[in-house]
């Protein structure tokens, strides 16, 4: 069975390997952290372009991939024109910040959204927020930082950060003119949930894009693909690898996700 090829500038993506591995619990995958080229979302969006390629191209060409998910929602923005080009043929999904799902939910009409500055600088951002409802209210805070201190499994500065883009975006609530519902407009995001939550609070919800994402991708796959066939015991479910530190990929799957085995160093040109 051929895998479903993933990949992040990080760990983020795991988050949406998680939602991945809910949808479609007998697929095998193939994750690639590109945390020797990250973070992405501060970087010339050249970089975030050619990295792109150059891992899409890894996944097709060594994995003989079946779908290529774009777990990175500024990868997605910079090249998944690019990437859908350049294979044709290959189900691709990417992510974007789910905006459309938080203005349906928004009860006050005031949506916050956390993202890389890459990101919301992108055309891409731009043509998706121009789409949605004139008569929702978007706040855009780009978080520099907080995705490299999540990569970095750095507790104070995760916090600290938090706080800091929290605070710009505030006030947070259910009465009129507050805002109740944030949008995590990158994968990362979602490893900080718990400490987003505390800061803004039980009534404000938190929107990751994992599942559509996931569901998206099982839409796009034939039944013929394998999916519901058994694996045999041996074959693990996840094939890790990374073009940084093996370890830190390797002890972030061991705390967000189960049954993963050990992560390996790549170098992907
Ligand atoms: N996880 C990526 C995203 O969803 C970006 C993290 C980075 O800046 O590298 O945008």
């Amino acid at each position: 069975m051929q895998p479903i090829g993933v990949f992040d500038s990080g760990v983020g993506g795991l988050s949406v390997l998680k939602a991945l591995r809910q949808t479609l619990p007998h697929a095998r995958f193939v994750y690639v952290s590109d945390a020797g080229h990250a973070p992405y979302g501060e970087r010339d969006v050249h970089h975030v372009l050619d990295r792109s390629a150059a891992i899409g191209r890894h996944l097709v060409e060594e994995h003989e991939v079946r779908a290529l998910v774009v777990a990175c929602n500024t990868a997605t923005a910079a090249a998944i024109a690019t990437l859908r080009a350049n294979y044709p043929t290959l189900p691709i999904v990417g992510v974007e910040p789910a905006l459309k799902p938080a203005a349906a939910r928004s009860r006050t009409g005031v949506v916050g959204v956390l993202a890389t500055r890459s990101t919301l600088a992108s055309d891409k951002f731009a043509a998706l927020l121009q789409a949605q409802d004139p008569e929702v209210r978007f706040v855009l805070q780009a978080c520099d930082g907080l995705a490299a201190a999540i990569e970095n499994a750095d507790p104070e500065k995760i916090r600290a950060l938090c706080a800091r883009y929290t605070t710009a975006l505030g006030p947070f609530g259910n009465a009129p003119g507050q805002m109740d519902t944030v949008v995590l407009g990158c994968t990362h995001y979602t490893f900080a949930a718990d400490v987003l939550g505390t800061l803004v609070g039980p009534n404000v919800m938190l929107m990751d894009a994992g599942l559509p994402v996931a569901q998206r991708t099982a839409s796009l796959l034939a039944p013929s693909d394998g999916d519901g066939l058994a694996t045999g015991a041996a074959a693990p479910w996840v094939d890790l690898w990374t073009t940084g530190a093996a370890s830190a990929l390797e002890h972030a799957a061991g705390r967000w996700l189960h049954g993963t085995g050990a992560a390996r160093h790549v170098e992907i040109a």
